[in-house]
């Protein structure tokens, strides 16, 4: 299927059923050649809610005084971590926000107790570091790096996305480059239907995922977050789409939308590791991650912190937690993956792009 920008932009523009229909087949395919019909699971610890950032999206912004915040303890993680091992996860992702607290090196000690106890994939989401930091964490053992760069349009990231306190402006494309030259395997990805985004932009968003030769792409649907600028801006533009005078280059942060950023994802990027993500999941509880992995995706990310902390991690309303518990003998969660032909994964779940490229290094 050729892929240029205008091909992009004609996906994402395009809302027939029957068109829409060979998009999905494809990419199922293509996922189904490159990654198998195995789904890798992903144990996701939300270390803590106390961020220094003030993103105008997101509910666990510094300013948002109404939020309980947390810190996991080193116990706490690892007692999540030792639920993520008892289910057979491989991998461990740690993500948080961007606590004033941070300690490098408590962070590496952690990371490094990870590796050595558990033999675990390590990812990080940590938020935007020096490259000194991200060295560090390599070195402690980490694997993985997730950043988003949430939008390519500049201006529409720097007017969502205040800089630090103090702190210059950070290009988190230059941050994925960086991540990649120290040696992680990179992530990366976008919200969808952000206020103010077009159609144009996130055409580039999915060229960029080409272009930085993701390993993995993380993408959800925005949620309007009500104690957030944004999400009081969404109110507006709700009612600019319900009386017929919203930009029509505005996407809409929607399922058919996310569903699209996945299996263009997937053509432009065949060896990608592609989440069916939360966010996709909160809009859609019943079938959203069993579509997202029928078009393109092909990881889940459960959620192993401590229970009293989850509603906590509130980066938007109604945040539905993926849950892999058992009821009554099974877990729906891998009855959901039986149900549509798929295997749970076994091993590091790494992407073809990595194993491809150690090969042409060495
Ligand atoms: N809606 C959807 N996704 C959000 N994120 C943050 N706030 C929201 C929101 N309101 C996403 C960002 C971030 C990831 C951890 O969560 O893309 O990178």
């Amino acid at each position: 299927m050729k892929l240029e920008y205008n091909d992009i932009l004609d996906w994402l523009k395009t809302t027939d059923p029957v068109q829409l229909e060979t998009l999905w087949t494809e990419a199922d395919r293509v996922r189904r050649e490159q990654v198998g019909d195995e789904v890798f699971l992903r144990g996701l610890i939300e270390l803590g809610n106390v961020c220094r950032r003030d993103c105008l999206y997101c509910g666990i912004r510094v300013s948002n005084v109404d939020l309980e915040r947390y810190e996991l303890s080193e116990e706490d993680i690892f007692a999540s971590a030792q639920r993520a091992v008892d289910a057979g996860y491989e991998t461990i992702v740690l993500q948080s926000g961007e606590s004033p607290r941070f300690n490098l090196d408590q962070m590496a000690k952690v990371v490094r107790r990870l590796k050595d106890e558990f033999k675990v994939v390590v990812t990080l989401s940590l938020g935007e570091l020096e490259p000194d930091e991200y060295a560090a964490l390599r070195d402690a053992g980490s694997d993985r790096y997730l950043l988003r760069f949430e939008t390519s349009d500049q201006e529409l990231f720097n007017r969502i996305h205040p800089p630090a306190p103090g702190q210059k402006p950070y290009n988190r494309i230059e941050g994925l480059k960086v991540l990649r030259k120290i040696g992680f395997e990179v992530g990366s990805g976008v919200m969808i239907g952000i206020p103010g985004q077009t159609f144009e932009s996130l055409a580039r968003d999915v060229e960029l995922f080409r272009e930085l030769d993701l390993d993995m792409i993380g993408c959800g649907p925005f949620i309007p977050h009500p104690d957030t600028p944004l999400g009081r801006e969404y109110d507006t533009l709700q009612q600019q789409l319900a009386n017929g005078t919203a930009d029509p280059n505005q996407p809409l942060a929607d399922e058919l939308g996310t569903y699209k950023v996945y299996a263009l994802g997937r053509l432009l990027c065949p060896g990608s590791n592609i989440p069916a993500t939360t966010a996709l999941g909160t809009l859609n509880p019943d079938k959203g991650r069993e579509y997202g992995l029928k078009r393109g995706a092909n990881v889940l990310m459960p959620n192993v912190s401590p229970i009293e902390h989850r509603s906590e991690y509130e980066i938007y309303p109604d945040k539905l937690s993926l849950s892999d518990e058992m009821h009554n003998g099974t877990s729906p969660l891998r009855e959901m993956l039986r149900s549509i032909d798929r295997t749970v994964g076994l091993g590091r779940g790494d992407s073809p792009n990595v194993i491809n490229r150690n090969q042409t290094i060495n």
